[in-house]
């Protein structure tokens, strides 16, 4: 069996997808989360980007300890002295470093000949390895470059010193014949390439990033980079999910392994999308709500005779719970703790006594709690704020012919202020008392609600995306039975998360 290293990117090309930046807080919890499932690099950011992306690969990396903190770099030494300042502090550290390589890159964006290219890749490939013992190269568009002078540049960047070689297919273009083939001619041409790790990043512009990654396992590479649910630049990365279950699956074919964890599989999805608000297509491969589901009679039957006619993999493989009527009112924190780790969450001691008494006020609510209602509740713990402002009451007044009327009331440092608002509807009036109690002028991007579980009883979970003067979106999430406070919750929590990021440093440790 080889074994094929996960690197995942979910914090960096991840995030670099519309709608999909996350704070601090959510990429710590994420990266937490990513260790647990067992991945083999955690790609944490671009270090020199902002001093809040610079925070966020340094918090990983000290925290981090089972896995590689890696953090990118293009091929400057200022870039490279941040990488290496953010995660010198991990157990395992690297710097990633990459350069176009295409003539397309080379003449129309980095204006640089051939011979430039080359000797900037061995001076700053040097200049990693002087700092740290792991450095990743990548050509960036080495799909769509001449082979030869490919062969070139990576076998300058292992002369140099670096341990890791990566073979992006950054647009998304090329096929999985394509890919195989250029990591056969990579081996056959790139002297010393034998001692350095091989890796591949595929995208998905033409839904082909999977395939391609795993044609690529077959050609030799070692290292696959993905992202959970496959988010990432435009059409996304390579799905994490379907490139691990893919090779633990078909180990007979690909005769590979990773060491993934794939009970960790439909927590770290949830996660991601509870933390983005970017919701999990139900047909989307392993992890969508259709993932296991048989609706066909013939199916049906089929499953039930012998489980293996119609299924490949088990809904228990990848860590989804099974939904069945779970804890009610009487139920105590001990059975709460029982429930929630038989689901795979661990909390603390701190972590615990907030999700019951949410759970307790939940249950006053709804006489059936379900592994469903559990999992949004200890998700949305991610999202709360309790320094920011909180929903002290709401009083709507809403219909149709009549002027939708809201009155809001809430507390910040102690101090209670209220405000009424007339709007279009209960939301929007709403969402007008509080962008005037705080003095807001922000643009609600989009708004969704779902219900986390059926029934009349279930709980609704709004989610809202917010523009501020800055260009970044805030992506905020409610819970109630009363879809009306759900959805005040979700856009405070927004703009809570919209005010911590325009707060001074300060204010914000
Ligand atoms: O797609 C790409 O080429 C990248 C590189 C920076 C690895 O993301
Ligand atoms: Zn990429």
């Amino acid at each position: 069996m080889n074994r094929i290293k996960i690197f995942d990117t979910t914090l960096r090309d991840g995030e670099q997808s519309p709608g999909c930046n996350m704070n601090l807080k959510e990429k710590i919890e994420m990266a937490r989360q990513l260790e647990q499932l067992g991945v083999d690099v955690i790609e944490a950011g671009f270090a020199i980007a902002s001093p809040m992306d610079f925070r966020s690969v340094q918090s990983i990396a000290e925290m981090v300890t089972g896995c590689t903190v890696a953090s990118l770099a293009r091929c400057t030494k200022g870039d490279i002295d941040a990488a290496w300042e953010a995660v010198k502090c991990a157990k395992h550290p690297r710097i990633h470093v990459f350069l176009a390589t295409s003539d397309i890159h080379m003449e129309y964006k980095l204006k640089m000949t051939r011979e430039q290219v080359v000797s900037t890749i061995s001076e700053m490939v040097a200049y990693a390895r002087s700092l740290c013992a792991d450095v990743e190269f990548s050509a960036e568009d080495a799909s769509r470059s001449d082979p030869p002078f490919l062969a070139e540049c990576y076998s300058a960047a292992i002369a140099s010193g670096a341990t890791v070689i990566n073979v992006p297919d950054t647009v998304g273009y090329s096929t999985p014949e394509e890919m195989s083939g250029l990591i056969t001619f990579l081996r056959q041409h790139v002297p010393g390439i034998e001692g350095a790790e091989i890796s591949v990043h595929c995208h998905d512009d033409l839904g082909m990033a999977v395939s391609n990654s795993l044609a690529c396992v077959r050609a030799g590479a070692t290292q696959v980079e993905c992202t959970v649910n496959g988010i990432g630049e435009r059409a996304g990365n390579a799905s994490l999910e379907e490139i691990v279950m893919a090779l633990k699956t078909r180990k007979d074919f690909y005769q590979a392994e990773t060491a993934v964890c794939t009970g960790q599989i439909y927590r770290s999805s949830k996660l991601l999308s509870s933390i983005t608000g970017v919701p999990i297509p139900p047909s989307k491969a392993i992890v969508g709500a259709n993932a296991f589901a048989h609706e066909s009679g013939i199916h049906q039957h089929g499953v039930i005779a012998n489980a293996r006619t119609y299924e490949i993999m088990n809904s228990t493989d990848v860590g989804i719970p099974q939904n069945t009527m779970v804890l009610g009112k009487h139920s105590g924190k001990h059975a709460l703790r029982e429930k929630l780790s038989s689901m795979g969450y661990s909390l603390s001691d701190g972590e615990l006594d907030e999700v019951f008494a949410r759970f307790k006020a939940l249950a006053d609510k709804k006489k059936v709690i379900t592994g469903s209602d559990l999992e949004a509740l200890t998700l949305n713990r991610i999202h709360l704020n309790t320094a920011g402002c909180q929903l002290v009451s709401h009083v709507v007044n809403a219909g149709y012919g009549v002027p939708n009327t809201s009155c809001i009331k809430l507390r910040r440092s102690g101090k209670e202020m209220e405000e009424v608002a007339i709007g279009s509807g209960p939301l929007d009036a709403s969402f007008k008392a509080i962008n005037r109690m705080l003095g807001l002028n922000i643009k609600l991007d989009s708004f969704s609600l779902n219900a986390v579980t059926d029934g009349e009883d279930a709980i609704g979970e709004a989610v809202v995306k917010l523009a501020s003067g800055d260009g970044i979106v805030y992506t905020g999430t409610g819970l109630s039975t009363d879809i009306i406070e759900s959805s005040i919750r979700a856009y405070l929590n927004g703009v809570n998360k919209l005010m911590e990021a325009a707060a001074p440093a300060a204010e914000r440790s």
